[in-house]
């Protein structure tokens, strides 16, 4: 067996990850891959975990780098979108698959189709949704978790802007995306799913949970925390409700009553508060103190960098910045400064 370069490698991951289809995600990390695989090859070792993966585009990049692989995240969503690039090898959906999920529904279900009347998509990508669903319950193992994950990059990019905090078309921009009936999405997104699908032949998992709760040993552990924002908020379930719901048919979920946008109950996370992002910080390093940490960090998140360092600091001997020229791929008008704001890494040994 041939060895490459380490640089190859790196470009090898880096193309590969280019390919990862594309959730528009509120702090992902599509536009660092190139730098994040940098510093993962520099760091070098066997196991990987992503506690907060999100789109999973880190996942699938430190799955492409040879790691084995666990990504986490405490939204179903993400860690369906990871069951099915990341622990996924082999499986892919078939023609008939998709022209089954495609075609008439197998039962007469329609909770989408009403839950939602009136404020998202239209009837007919509604009754899609229905009974795309109504054959995915059939589906089990990488198979189903692709079909979701497909459905919900569906409903992601048919959305204005990809959130769920409005129900107007006052983000109308009349896009493709926008113009593309729901059926005809998923077929292009089972496609792009089904081509990122590869045998990295070093077993990876998927679990959705909270990070508290994660345990195992991994050589590396990239931290990307949703942080404290300066003011607005940052809460993932108001703006994606919609796709946590849609990846579970909304069962065991409440959607909260008397809510214009019909959302699920907020889900609480220290990371997100002032008073608490920093205690859930500290634990989160000495969780991993026999990790190397690779930690993302935004210039005007709270706590500030030298917090940060100094809590790294006390669980790792040496701890490096580096500072990458990053804008987030999401943003409101209230973001658009915080969208230029220095991006770091923290790297603790
Ligand atoms: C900044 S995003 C991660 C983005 C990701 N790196 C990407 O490139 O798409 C933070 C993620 O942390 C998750 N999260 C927040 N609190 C969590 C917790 N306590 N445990 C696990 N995941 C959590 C959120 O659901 C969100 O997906």
């Amino acid at each position: 067996m041939t060895t490459l370069p380490v640089a190859d490698q790196v470009a090898a991951a880096v193309a590969r990850a280019a390919g990862y289809p594309r959730l528009r995600y509120m702090g992902s990390k599509y536009r660092l891959v190139p730098e994040l695989a940098r510093v993962f090859a520099e760091v070098g070792g066997d196991t990987a975990v992503d506690a907060f993966c999100g789109s999973g585009v880190v996942a699938y990049t430190l799955k492409a780098m040879g790691y084995r692989v666990t990504a986490n995240d405490f939204l179903n969503f993400p860690a369906v979108i990871a069951a099915a690039t990341v622990a996924n090898q082999t499986e892919r959906l078939s023609d008939v698959d998709v022209e089954l999920i495609c075609g008439p529904p197998a039962d007469d279900r329609d909770f989408i189709r009403s839950t939602f009347d009136g404020l998202y998509f239209d009837p007919s990508d509604r009754a899609f949704l229905d009974s795309a669903w109504s054959h995915i319950d059939g589906l089990t193992g990488g198979r189903r978790a692709l079909a979701i994950s497909a459905l919900v990059l569906s409903a992601a990019r048919k959305q204005p802007r990809g959130v769920f905090t409005v129900t107007d078309r006052r983000y109308d921009d009349g896009r493709r995306d926008l113009r593309l009936p729901m059926r005809e999405h998923f077929r292009e997104r089972v496609a792009a799913y089904n081509a990122v699908v590869f045998d990295s032949g070093r077993p990876s998992l998927a679990r959705h949970g909270n990070v508290a709760t994660l345990d195992g040993r991994y050589d590396l552990a990239y931290l990307d925390p949703p942080y404290a924002p300066p003011r607005d908020d940052n809460c993932y379930i108001k703006r994606y409700h919609f796709l946590e719901g849609l990846s579970v048919y909304w069962r065991g979920q409440q959607i909260m009553a008397g809510t214009r946008t019909k959302k699920l109950a907020k889900k609480h996370t220290p990371f997100s508060y002032r008073h608490s992002v920093t205690g859930a910080l500290r634990a989160t390093f000495e969780r991993f103190a026999d990790s190397t940490i690779v930690l993302s960090y935004s210039s005007n998140a709270v706590p500030d960098a030298e917090t940060i360092a100094a809590e790294l600091r006390a669980v790792k001997d040496t701890v490096e910045v580096v500072r990458i020229e990053h804008r987030y791929s999401f943003g409101t008008h209230a973001a658009a400064t915080r969208r230029q704001a220095g991006e770091y890494l923290f790297i603790g040994r």
